[in-house]
């Protein structure tokens, strides 16, 4: 389908974190790629002027990615800055004015979910809205019924078609890589189900804390943060039924499909975990029970999954930095005994290198009958070209490409899942950091055959080099 692409591209929060951390480096990209030529407008309540905002852009670059001198100048001729209140209709009659003859605007709203609905009743009043879009930044809500809040400020605004929920797992090239090697691959089909599949692990780890963002993280926890968004977008990839057609809707349907399968959590299903030292992270509460580690085990009780478990597991302050699906397979009914045999696996490494590899059982070397458990390998590290998350997800929402973000009903439904649990204050038990995260996850939510723990390093037995 054809979109309209944007013109302009306004974004509240310029002088905040987000902005200088992910978002200019991305202007920058997708300048230089050609993905960019429309004036951006950068507006937040700092007391600062054009010439400060450009050294911060300046400053931006050099921290998180580097400068290029083309692209920079371009940046630098295409931003303006204005400084203004977010409750004043003053700033938005004067964001109107210069935004001149731009008919289609983006709004990026990289702001607390706090300001949306003043900003976006301003939007409206000055005609600011009108042809226009908007991208918005997570937390999307903080439970079902604040997500349902936020979606009523912004669907009274804008058609859910010109919303842009930015979820940036989803702008991953392996993430995406996930539906390709489904629908690109017949044999992938035969096996993957409930008759061959016996569990699926998802880890998301990762071994530093939280970073400095301990005010933030307080008032969040690990399975507002990712478990409910980035995980379950990699656990619809996993589960959906093949779209019947290429457009963006087709293929969100199959995501909300997934999620409406799965029934809401229950205080069993989720073992919660603290890092011991996070009490002592600049912002966070001396006593605090939210949550730095989490795993969780869900059903899809669809055609395709009923039966299988899913356990999701997420955390700071684990040993490595890694993002892995681990699907074991049940054993084959062979005259092998049982004990020398290992489930065969698929495993799909999502960050920080991509791999797909498949794990089967074969004899060992030498003159004793043994079986040997090795992996069959395709990976490669990310080239040094390759679009970052937050570029390709900026990209899309500028040219009006949905695919790529959560659609109402999707985010709805996820809140759905895991509300309960967050309402009952489940234990929240201390691990050591660069630990696995506590026993408990262990005892209560093993997985048949254990958590599998993803290494650092990929792990090569047989290697068939993806040439890509
Ligand atoms: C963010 C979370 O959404 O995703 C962070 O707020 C987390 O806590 C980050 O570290 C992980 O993203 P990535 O792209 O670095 O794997």
């Amino acid at each position: 389908m054809d979109h309209v692409p944007s013109d302009a591209l306004v974004f509240f929060g310029a002088t905040g974190d987000l902005a200088y951390k992910k978002i200019f480096i991305n202007l920058q990209a997708m300048i230089k790629r050609g993905h960019l030529d429309v004036p951006v407008i950068g507006v937040a309540k700092a007391g600062w002027n054009l010439e400060q905002m450009r050294a911060r852009i300046k400053d931006a670059l050099e921290k998180h990615g580097g400068i290029d001198p083309a692209a920079f100048q371009k940046l630098i001729s295409v931003f303006r800055y204005f400084d203004g209140d977010y409750k004043d209709p003053e700033t938005f009659r004067k964001l109107r004015a210069e935004l001149k003859d731009a008919q289609h605007p983006a709004h990026y709203l990289a702001i607390p979910p706090s300001l949306f609905e003043s900003v976006v009743e301003e939007l409206v009043k000055s005609g600011c809205s009108k042809g226009a879009r908007v991208i918005v930044e997570k937390p999307f809500g903080n439970d079902l019924a604040s997500a349902q809040e936020l979606n009523r400020v912004l669907r009274n605004a804008f058609d859910e078609s010109d919303i842009f929920r930015i979820d940036h797992y989803l702008g991953k090239r392996p993430v995406h890589n996930m539906l390709v090697f489904r629908f690109a691959n017949y044999f992938m089909e035969a096996f993957w189900n409930r008759n061959y599949i016996e569990s699926v692990q998802i880890t998301m780890a990762e071994d530093f804390g939280v970073q400095g963002r301990g005010a933030f993280y307080d008032q969040t926890g690990t399975i507002r943060d990712v478990m409910q968004n980035h995980l379950f977008q990699v656990l619809c990839n996993l589960c959906l039924e093949p779209p019947v057609r290429s457009d963006s809707e087709s293929l969100r349907d199959e995501k909300a499909k997934v999620l409406k399968a799965i029934p809401p959590l229950t205080p069993k299903d989720v073992v919660r975990g603290q890092f011991r030292g996070y009490l002592d992270e600049p912002g966070v509460k001396s006593n605090s029970q939210v949550e730095t580690f989490g795993a969780m085990r869900l059903y899809v009780n669809s055609w395709r999954w009923k039966g299988v478990p899913f356990y999701i597991r997420a955390g700071k302050n684990l040993p490595v930095t890694c993002t892995e699906v681990f699907a074991r397979f049940h054993k084959p009914p062979t005259i092998i005994p049982e004990s020398q045999l290992t489930a065969n696996h698929l495993r799909f490494r999502i960050s920080p290198d991509m791999a797909i590899a498949i794990g089967m059982m074969i004899m060992a070397p030498g003159e004793v009958m043994e079986g040997r458990n090795v992996e069959m390998l395709a990976s490669r590290e990310p080239r040094r070209d390759e679009m970052d998350a937050y570029e390709r997800v900026l990209t899309d929402a500028m040219a009006g490409d949905a695919t790529l973000f959560a659609r109402q009903d999707y985010v709805e439904e996820a809140w759905r899942i895991v509300d309960p649990v967050l309402k009952q204050q489940t234990p929240v038990h201390n691990y050591e950091p660069k630990s696995w995260g506590p026993k408990e996850a262990e005892q209560q939510l093993a997985p048949t055959g254990g958590w599998h723990n993803p290494t650092a390093p990929v792990q090569e037995e047989f290697s068939l080099e993806a040439n890509a």
